[in-house]
Order: structure tokens, then C-alpha cells, then sequence
């Protein structure tokens, strides 16, 4: 009787726990390489439920193996053909596999052409893969990362889902700019080429927008974060986990232009609070994958970021470091001048640059740092005035190889004190009311946070590039597939 598993990785799994002996089994997949010799033909095929490959096994001196496959189809068993192969399972002489698959039938279901495939069986560089995005889930590194992208997506889930929170689907389509950077993308169905004057008599540039699909400006969303804080002052605890896009022009290996984020927010909570939260929840996260993740780590381990497991299982064991941002300065200062040679030389009122983070993360702190107290004019008008009046509490995890993976904040619920921080930032209050209300009406300290979810893939995995940690990266002049 041949068993049928709809997986590769449950059918090794349950053949491993069964009492040792053949049986007949039925795999099927995309043929990842082949080799030969004499009358034998091994070729390794992969469903993309595990790391390993079955290791298919034809011997063609037995009359089993000769009619496996007629001869005129041996040239079909190609790199990326997909195949439904059946035949014995059975212990591997071999030291890489456990198990082997010797065949007594092949069935070629979709051929590719070697001349015409894009992938060979060389190593590819991950630019080169980028362009083959449709091609490249096929890869190992990728088949890798889509299974922790996943395990880290349940994870997160899992975690607010004990701690009692509820997840919240914030829109996509909104009509305000939750960080006030002004980075969005417009959503419109007014016609571009002929674009309805707010008067049609001037010669001015006013657009009508009482005429667009909403009747006002609409964006795609920055962040789920206010709508999170309608809910959080009425259910306490929520979160969000959905797409955000940011049409800021910023071609590094840590910027999307759509990327998912998971942003917790908590009334009654502090900063404090939100540190703690934040610090339980990355390890949370860190320690789902090392546990559920191991084969795919060992993978990233050896052949992405050296050592990044001991790394990873390091910070889940020690309490991440907390300094302000005056603290931050002071140890940068510092470093510039003990040699250290910074592109943007750190001075207080200045944003955190990616080589600071590296500095304060790998070489002072040597782990996870929270960094808290910006100064307000680099930070979201939404975060609390601390009583010096020039600082805000808002609060950055950074850690090695990244820099910023999480930002956050306590939020202002004071009334009088939003109010004047939006004059400053030159935000309408018509447009943002119903956030006020929330500090009209029954407001209470609360705080949250938003992590980044590739950033947060990139760190786990140690992968360069955060286009190759997203199925399909939207970036500046991308937006292929
Ligand atoms: O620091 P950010 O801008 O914070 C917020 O959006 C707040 N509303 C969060 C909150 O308090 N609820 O973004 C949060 C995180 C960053 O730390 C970073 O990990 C990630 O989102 N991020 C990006 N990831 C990829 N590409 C981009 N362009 C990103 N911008 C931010
Ligand atoms: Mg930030």
C-alpha cells in the first residue's frame, strides 16, 4: 500500500517515529539537482515544507529502476521541474539525508528547459534573485526565510494573545498622517491629466478635492497607531499587525516602502511599561524561532550570519541596556573622541544615524539598547513633553547589525499640552479632532509601540538586505510582480 503525506517534512517526520523498514510512499516537489553514475540517478526534490530534500534514488541495473521512467524522458529530470515520484522509503547510506527514496516511479508533471530556466544550479547573488523574484521562494535561503517570516507572524499572535490583548484592523485608507512626517502615499480617483480646480476662474493650483472619492485628500496609511489608541482607551490593551507604506525616497537596506508593523498599544502604561513590554516581546519572538525554528537557524547560522544563534540566545538570557538620548550623545561624543570616525558628527538636537546605533549597539553596550528622552523636534508631535519641556518620551530599541527595530512611545493625554504640540508641528486640528476627543473625554496615560516586521525578520536571520526578507519589496522604481 503506498502512504500518501501531504507534506515532505510530516511524511520524514512520522516515517523517523515509525519502526524502522520500507515503505512505500508517495513525494512530490520541484527537482533541486541531479546527478549520475553508471546506472544510477540521484536527484534531490524539494516541496518547500523543510529545509532538507528527499533524495530520490533511480537504479536502472534493477527491473524496477529501468521502467521507472522510459528513456526518452530521462532528459525532463531538470532543476526545476516539478515531479510526483513513488516509490520506497528507506535508511540512507549517506551521510546528509537520513532517509532516501528508492523509485520505482517518476511522473515529470512540469518540465523546465535548462537552456531557459533562470535558475542554475550555481549560487545566485540575491541581487540577481531580486529580479527573479517569482523564481527565487524556490532558493533555500528563501524557502528559510518564508517559514520564520511565518513562525515570527504566529508568534506575535501568540504573544498578545496570552498577555489578553486584542488585535485590532486599523484601516489602510486614511485621512490623517499618524507620524505627521508627511511621507504618504495620496489615494485618488481624480483624473491626473485633468485634475478639477478648487476655482476654475483663477489661475490657481487649489484642487477640488470635494470631487475626489472621499471628497478630502486620502492617503495609504503610516502606522495603525491612532486608530490603535481609539481602542486602547476603551478595551485597554490592543494591537495591530498589518501593512504600512512610507513614500519616503530612501534607498537603503532597511527601508520599504511597504512593510508590515505590529504596534501594541496599552492604556494606563507608562514609558516603563513600554519597555518592559517591548523587552518581553522580542525575546518572546526570539525565543519562538530558536525553539521552532531550529533547522532554518542552523541555516542562517552557517551560511548567512556566523554565530547569530549563540547571538540570539545571548540576548534572550540579559536584560537590554537603557539610556536617554543625552546618554546616547555623551557616549558618542565620547567615542569621536577617543578616534572613532562618524560620517555625521553626533551632536545633541540631531537624529540618531544608522552608524551611531552600530557604534552603541556593537561596540559600547555590546547588545539590545533602549534609548529614551528625544529631543521633541525629531520626534512625532503625538509623544509626551517631559516636564524639562525640550525632551519627549519616546523610546527606540536598537540592537547589532540593524540599528532601530522598534519605536515608541508614552503618548501626551494632556489636553492643552497636544493641542499646542500640534500648532508646533503645524498639524489642523480639524483634521485630527476625534484624537483629541480621546483627551477630552475620559483620558488616561498610555503608551505603545511599533515594531518592524522585516526589520525584525532581518535581524533574526542576518540577512543584508531587507528587499530579500518580504515576499515581493516595494521600494523607490520597484514595484515589479
Ligand atoms: O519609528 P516608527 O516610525 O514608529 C511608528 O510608526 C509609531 N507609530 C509606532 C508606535 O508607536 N505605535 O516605526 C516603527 C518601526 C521602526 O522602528 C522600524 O522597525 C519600522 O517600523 N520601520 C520600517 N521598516 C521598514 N521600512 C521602513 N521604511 C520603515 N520605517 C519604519
Ligand atoms: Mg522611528
Amino acid at each position: 500500500m503506498t502512504q500518501h503525506f501531504d507534506t515532505q517534512r510530516t511524511m520524514v517526520r512520522s516515517l523517523l517515529q515509525q519502526s524502522p523498514g520500507p515503505s512505500r510512499v508517495l513525494a512530490k516537489g520541484w527537482i533541486r539537482t541531479k546527478r549520475e553514475s553508471k546506472d544510477l540517478i540521484f536527484f534531490e526534490v524539494n516541496d518547500g515544507s523543510s529545509m532538507a530534500n528527499i533524495q530520490g534514488v533511480i537504479d536502472r541495473s534493477t527491473a524496477e529502476g529501468k521502467s521507472a521512467i522510459v528513456d526518452s524522458d530521462l532528459h525532463r529530470l531538470q532543476n526545476g521541474a516539478s515531479v510526483i515520484l513513488e516509490g520506497v522509503l528507506v535508511a540512507s547510506p549517506g551521510q546528509k539525508q537520513a532517509v532516501e527514496l528508492h523509485i520505482s516511479k517518476v511522473q515529470v508533471v512540469g518540465d523546465a528547459p535548462a537552456d531557459t530556466y533562470p535558475m542554475q544550479k550555481k549560487r545566485h547573488s540575491f541581487e540577481y534573485l531580486r529580479e527573479i523574484a517569482h523564481l527565487r521562494p524556490r532558493t533555500n535561503t528563501f524557502g528559510a526565510i518564508t517559514r520564520v517570516r511565518n513562525l515570527l507572524a504566529m508568534a506575535v499572535h501568540e504573544f498578545f494573545q496570552q498577555e489578553g490583548y486584542c488585535w485590532i484592523h486599523t484601516p489602510i485608507i486614511t485621512a490623517s498622517d499618524a507620524e505627521g512626517a508627511g511621507e504618504m502615499f495620496q489615494v485618488t480617483t481624480l483624473p491626473l491629466d485633468k485634475i478639477p480646480k478648487a476655482n476654475p476662474q483663477s489661475s490657481e493650483q487649489g484642487i477640488d478635492y470635494s470631487r475626489d472619492f472621499f471628497g478630502k485628500p486620502a492617503f495609504l496609511t503610516v502606522s495603525g497607531q491612532l486608530n490603535a489608541e481609539i481602542f486602547a482607551t476603551a478595551l485597554d490593551r490592543v494591537y495591530t499587525f498589518g501593512p504600512t507604506f512610507r513614500a519616503e525616497n530612501s534607498n537603503t537596506s532597511r527601508h520599504l516602502a511597504e512593510f508590515w508593523m505590529i504596534e501594541p498599544e496599552m492604556a494606563f502604561c507608562d514609558i516603563q511599561g513600554n519597555m518592559e513590554i517591548a523587552e518581553a516581546f522580542l525575546k518572546h519572538l526570539l525565543r519562538a524561532v530558536l525553539s521552532k525554528g531550529r533547522e532554518d537557524m542552523e541555516f542562517f547560522d552557517q551560511r548567512i550570519q556566523p554565530g547569530i544563534i549563540e547571538q540570539l540566545t545571548q540576548v534572550v538570557e540579559s536584560k537590554f541596556h537603557r539610556i536617554t538620548y543625552t546618554q546616547a550623545i555623551q557616549d558618542l561624543e565620547d567615542g569621536a573622541k577617543k578616534g572613532t570616525q562618524f560620517d555625521y558628527l553626533p551632536s545633541w538636537g540631531a537624529d540618531l544615524q544608522s552608524e551611531h546605533e552600530k557604534f552603541l549597539t556593537e561596540i559600547v553596550y555590546k547588545g539590545p539598547v533602549i534609548v529614551t528622552d528625544y529631543p521633541k523636534e525629531i520626534k512625532a508631535f503625538y509623544m509626551k513633553l517631559n516636564d524639562d519641556g525640550k525632551t519627549v518620551r519616546g523610546m527606540d530599541v536598537l540592537v547589532p547589525r540593524l540599528g532601530e527595530i522598534i519605536g515608541g512611545s508614552e503618548r501626551e493625554e494632556r489636553l492643552e499640552v497636544l493641542q499646542a504640540r500640534m500648532a508646533e508641528s503645524g498639524l489642523a486640528e480639524s483634521v485630527y479632532w476625534w484624537y483629541l476627543d480621546l483627551r477630552r473625554f475620559g483620558t488616561v496615560p498610555h503608551a505603545g509601540f511599533g515594531l518592524g516586521f522585516e526589520r525584525l525578520i532581518q535581524y533574526v536571520t542576518g540577512m543584508q538586505n531587507i528587499r530579500d526578507v518580504i515576499p515581493f519589496p516595494r521600494t523607490p522604481k520597484n514595484a515589479e510582480f
